[in-house]
């Protein structure tokens, strides 16, 4: 009996894990070698919206623990759950640790399964911005400095770890795990009505019928929540300027708004704004099928996020990505792929924005996003045992 205790902690995880989850199962329906599976909760993403909402559409079996962590600095995040960590750890005595992503959650529990001398496997592994103000490279950093099974998504992040000198045993190219569970839930996903996701989510006045009947002819999708974006009024306010007076002369725009941004549009007086302008529409966050169903349609996504970069690609949505690099070079245009960084320079914005206005769905799907990384991530542990 082998005992596997894997850990999320924020949204972009639970993506990644329900697949994971899945595979264990179907593994110990057909091997002698049973796994033992636990699955630890920081809490770092608390609201029912942010986490209870992914485990139900993704069929995630309730946490077995849940750290209760919550909000906080870095510091306090990442200490506490480290704190938390360890007596789970010392408790429950795994042989291997399981960490997906980049998340502080991430970060943290690496640092405890090491110090603890238990075996690490890192999800997601070999991603680099190359840019030290990004807590999520910090955290990308510590995790694959530890850990002893690198499971990376596509070749350019295998090359990454392999020219910081990680041996090449501990490195295996699995794919890329997030489309294990958009291919599982495509279906679902499209059987919404764009509508109804609508009339269900909005915050602020009813939208416009205008607005609606609109959405026929396309509209485009927004997300924003990094810190660089959101945190300080001098660029969240020319953003939103664009937003509502050139996008939304294009289109309508659907904006799902993450707490961290809904909190910093009302410090900046910023929301009235946005509530007002006839073809924007704020959502609150979204489901994961309802977000995909967004995606298989949107002319565009603007977005900051990674995840939604990398299905945008296998998608074909073109998308521009608000930020001056990525860790996902592998979605970008000039790689294959549907994505352009934009950054938060409006006049950069407004010149890809228009070119963008042109173009239309080109799905790429990169060596091995085939939906079956999961499987391929079982065996590695297994085999790495
Ligand atoms: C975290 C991840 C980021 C990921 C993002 C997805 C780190 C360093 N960052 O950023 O990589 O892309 O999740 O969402 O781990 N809040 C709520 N309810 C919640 C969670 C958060 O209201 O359930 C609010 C709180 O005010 C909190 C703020 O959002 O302070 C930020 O949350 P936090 O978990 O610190 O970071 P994210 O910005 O969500």
């Amino acid at each position: 009996m082998m005992k596997i205790l894997s850990v999320v902690g924020a949204r972009p995880n639970f993506m990644k894990i329900a697949p994971f989850v899945r595979a264990i199962k179907a593994h110990n329906r057909n091997s002698r070698l049973a796994i033992d599976h636990l699955l630890l909760h920081t809490g770092q993403h608390y609201d029912d919206k942010m986490s209870r909402s992914f485990f139900q559409a993704l069929g995630i079996p309730e946490a077995d623990i849940n750290l209760g962590i919550g909000s906080g600095t870095h510091a306090e995040q990442v200490g506490q759950t480290m704190i938390a960590f360890e007596k789970v750890v010392r408790d429950r005595k795994p042989d291997w640790i399981v960490v997906v992503g980049d998340v502080n959650a991430t970060c943290a529990c690496s640092i405890t399964a090491k110090k603890e001398n238990v075996r690490l496997a890192h999800i997601e592994a070999g991603l680099r911005s190359g840019d030290m103000t990004m807590p999520e490279e910090v955290n990308r950093l510590v995790t694959d400095r530890l850990s002893d099974l690198l499971l990376t998504p596509d070749r350019l992040s295998s090359e990454n770890l392999r020219c910081e000198g990680v041996p090449e045993e501990k490195i295996r190219f699995v794919g890329n795990i997030m489309i294990d569970t958009l291919e599982a839930n495509l279906e679902k996903a499209a059987a919404l009505e764009i509508r109804g996701i609508i009339h269900g989510n909005h915050f602020g006045p009813p939208p416009q019928i205008q607005t609606m009947d609109g959405l026929d002819d396309g509209f485009a999708v927004l997300t924003l929540h990094r810190p660089s974006n959101v945190d300080e009024k001098g660029i969240l306010g020319p953003i939103v300027e664009f937003l509502v007076h050139e996008v939304t002369a294009e289109m309508p725009l659907l904006w799902t708004v993450h707490p961290r941004t809904a909190n910093r549009l009302k410090e900046f007086d910023l929301l009235e704004k946005a509530v007002k302008c006839r073809n924007l529409v704020l959502l609150r966050p979204l489901g994961y099928h309802q977000m995909l169903r967004l995606n298989l349609e949107a002319r565009m996504m603007l977005t900051d996020s990674g995840g939604l970069q990398e299905e945008c690609c296998v998608l074909g949505t073109p998308c521009l990505t608000m930020r001056w690099n990525t860790e996902r070079p592998i979605t970008l245009k000039e790689n294959g792929g549907a994505s352009v960084l934009v950054g938060n320079e409006i006049n950069r914005l407004r010149d890809v924005f228009r070119d963008t206005l042109r173009e239309s769905r080109q799905p790429v799907r990169p060596e091995l996003w085939d939906g079956k990384s999961a499987p391929r991530i079982v065996k590695a542990i297994v085999e790495a045992a």
